[in-house]
């Protein structure tokens, strides 16, 4: 049986870290499915296709890694792709309470989920989706912490 595992979130858009997890989940399981969350409150900068588009870009050689949308109950989600786990980042101890908050409610709330947490480059720490977004519309360079195709896609948002 292979072990899949699936690595969720709303990716607006990819980042450096992100990638940096999706690698390392690459090499301790045999399938990754990075699941793009639809639906958000967070009201997304960049529609479902885009983040899908940006990632499967992001993805390419990796063999073992694929993209999926996915929307309501993550747990009923992860059932539905017969997946053993969840992956989430952890960079800081910020994000731990959020993280170990999710982590549990979605353990009780399913037949018991593991949610398996790993750690980016600590040169990531910093690093987030909003953070990106912010420099890109302050027109600062990103090259530093989003593919090349990502930044271009974030300089046509803001042009
Ligand atoms: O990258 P994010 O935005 O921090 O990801 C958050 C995400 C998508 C993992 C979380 O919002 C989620 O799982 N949403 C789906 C709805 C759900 O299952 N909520 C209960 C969580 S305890």
């Amino acid at each position: 049986m292979k072990k899949i595992v699936i690595y969720p979130g709303t990716f607006d858009p990819i980042t450096f870290g992100h990638l940096d997890v999706i690698q390392r989940a690459s090499e301790l399981f045999d399938v990754v499915i990075v699941s793009v969350l639809e639906n958000t409150a967070k009201r997304p900068l960049f529609t479902k296709d885009e983040r899908v588009e940006m990632i499967k870009e992001s993805i390419k050689g990796m063999n073992n890694v694929e993209v999926d949308v996915f929307d309501g109950l993550l747990v009923d989600y992860a059932k539905r792709k017969n997946a053993i786990a969840i992956i989430r980042g952890l960079r800081a101890v910020s994000d731990f309470e959020y993280e170990f908050q999710m982590a549990l409610m979605n353990r009780k709330i399913s037949n018991g989920i593991t949610t398996v947490f790993l750690m980016p480059h600590e040169k990531y720490t910093y690093l987030n989706s909003t953070i990106v977004r912010e420099l890109a519309r302050l027109k600062s360079n990103v090259m530093d912490f989003v593919p090349t195709f990502v930044a271009e896609k974030l300089r046509e948002k803001f042009s």
